[in-house]
C-alpha cells in the first residue's frame, strides 16, 4: 500500500535540517546530516536527502548563468531534493518541473520548493519521452549506475535532437557517455566524504550535442 503523502512530509521534516547546500547559498534545502540511519530505515540510498555533486555544479552555473533559463519552460530530470530545479525557478524560469521516481523526493522536492518560494511541477517517469514542451532540459548527477544511464543517455540524445537545450552536470560518475558531449564549464564543490570519498569534486557542465 503506497505511504501516504503526509507521512512522507513529515518523513523529510523529521530527518532533515533546512538549510544551505555548499557552493550553492541561494538555495535552501532539507537536507540530511548523517547517511547511515536515514538509508536503513528507508531501505535505499536517500538520494533526496543530498545535493550531489552534479546537481551542486549545475545550480551554480544555472544560478550564474541565467540567461540558460530565464523565461523558459525548464524540465529538471533526476531531481532528487529539487536543487538544480529551484536553481533554475530562482533564476527566472518561467515554468520548471522537477522528475523524480522516488516519491520521497516528490515530497522533499515539494517541502524544498515551497521553503525558497518558488512554484515547481512534480513529475513521475519522464525517461521513456523525449522532455516534450521543456526548452531546457537540465540533468545533475544522473550517470552514477549503469540501468539509469542507459535510459538517461538516449532520452537527453532525444531532448538535444528535437531543439532543448540540455545541460548536465557530473562529477566524473562512472556511466558518463565518453562522446556526444561538449564541455561547457567546471566548478570544484564540497561533498560529504561519506558518500563520496573525498572532500570536494570537479564537477563539469556538459552540453548534449554541439
Ligand atoms: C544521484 S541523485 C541526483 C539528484 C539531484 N539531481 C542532485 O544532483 O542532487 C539521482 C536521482 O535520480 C532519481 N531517479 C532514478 N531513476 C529515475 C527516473 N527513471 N526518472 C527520474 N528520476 C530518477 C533518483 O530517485 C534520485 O533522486
Amino acid at each position: 500500500m503506497p505511504v501516504p503523502a503526509a507521512a512522507l512530509t513529515c518523513l523529510v521534516r523529521d530527518r532533515t535540517r533546512l538549510g544551505a547546500p555548499p557552493h550553492v547559498p541561494e538555495v535552501r534545502l532539507y537536507l540530511a546530516e548523517e547517511v547511515f540511519g536515514l538509508w536503513e530505515q528507508s531501505g535505499a540510498l536517500p538520494y533526496w536527502a543530498f545535493a550531489w555533486a552534479g546537481g551542486l555544479g549545475l545550480a551554480r552555473h544555472v544560478l550564474d548563468h541565467p540567461a540558460i533559463v530565464r523565461g523558459r519552460i525548464v524540465l529538471d530530470v533526476a531531481s532528487g531534493s529539487g536543487l538544480v530545479a529551484i536553481a533554475a525557478a530562482l533564476a527566472g524560469a518561467a515554468q520548471v518541473t522537477a522528475s523524480d521516481v522516488d516519491p520521497v523526493a516528490v515530497a522533499a522536492i515539494a517541502l524544498n520548493a515551497a521553503a525558497n518560494g518558488v512554484a515547481v511541477r512534480v513529475a513521475g517517469d519522464v525517461l521513456d519521452g523525449c522532455g516534450e514542451g521543456a526548452q531546457v532540459v537540465l540533468a545533475g548527477d544522473v550517470f552514477y549506475e549503469a540501468p539509469m544511464a542507459a535510459r538517461v543517455r538516449p532520452f537527453l540524445e532525444r531532448a538535444a535532437g528535437r531543439g532543448a537545450d540540455v545541460l548536465v552536470g557530473d562529477p566524473g560518475r562512472a556511466y558518463l557517455p565518453g562522446t556526444g558531449l561538449t564541455r561547457v564549464a567546471a566548478y570544484r564543490v564540497p561533498v560529504l566524504a561519506v558518500l563520496e570519498d573525498a572532500g570536494t569534486k570537479q564537477v563539469t557542465v556538459w552540453r548534449v550535442g554541439g
